[in-house]
């Protein structure tokens, strides 16, 4: 049986898209669901794009009920993939997917992690503090932001005069590179 991938995203989507594509014709996994918090996320218009269900959810339903935790279970998921998912994972969550949950960060961990430090606040943050060299962190995820035990790192080189758009471009790259193999690689090692 095909691995089954689900994908939690709270924006845009573009690495969610990345993984869709990845796994469309895939013959050893595939993405079978979405979830975000966000109704406006653009990442649920992705979803349809390549008909694969998805589920928006409330505060109160993520860390007050079980019914994400149900949902994945009925659709009998083997990995959840942060991928731009700007909430903490509730313990419950953890508990019943343990080792199965991974998130994507736009900075070389443990350097610019924790709470408040998503998105552009993470590249703001690298360039005011005139960094040479910036990357992405591909991580188990954990009770805390950020924290979990690494799984991959790339890097690439700030010049001189790159602004944020441009270090944000770098890490996007380096993000929709990486990130849908690096997960082939984690469900290949999986053991069913
Ligand atoms: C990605 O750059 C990801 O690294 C970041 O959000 C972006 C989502 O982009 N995640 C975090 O900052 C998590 N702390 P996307 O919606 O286009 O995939």
């Amino acid at each position: 049986m095909k691995k089954r991938i689900a994908i939690f995203a709270s924006g845009s989507g573009s690495n969610a898209q990345k993984i869709m594509e990845h796994f469309k014709r895939n013959t050893e996994a595939e993405v079978v669901l979405i979830l975000t918090n966000n109704p406006q996320a653009y990442v649920l218009q992705r979803a349809d794009n390549f008909e694969i269900p998805s589920h928006v959810f409330t505060r109160q339903e993520f860390y007050e009920s079980d019914d994400v935790i149900k949902m994945l279970k009925t659709l009998q998921v083997d990995l959840i993939v942060l991928a731009g998912f700007l909430w903490l994972v509730p313990p419950s969550l953890l508990k019943n997917f343990p080792n199965k949950i991974i998130n994507l960060h736009p900075a070389l961990l443990p350097k610019y992690g924790g709470k408040g430090m998503y998105g552009d606040n993470v590249h703001k943050a690298i360039l005011a503090a005139n960094e040479e060299e910036s990357g992405i962190t591909i991580h188990f995820v954990n009770e805390e932001f950020d924290e979990g035990e690494v799984i991959h790192q790339s890097k690439f080189k700030i010049e001189e005069g790159d602004n944020l758009e441009m270090v944000k471009f770098k890490g996007q790259q380096l993000e929709h590179l990486h990130f849908p193999k690096v997960i082939e690689s984690l469900l290949k090692k999986m053991k069913s």
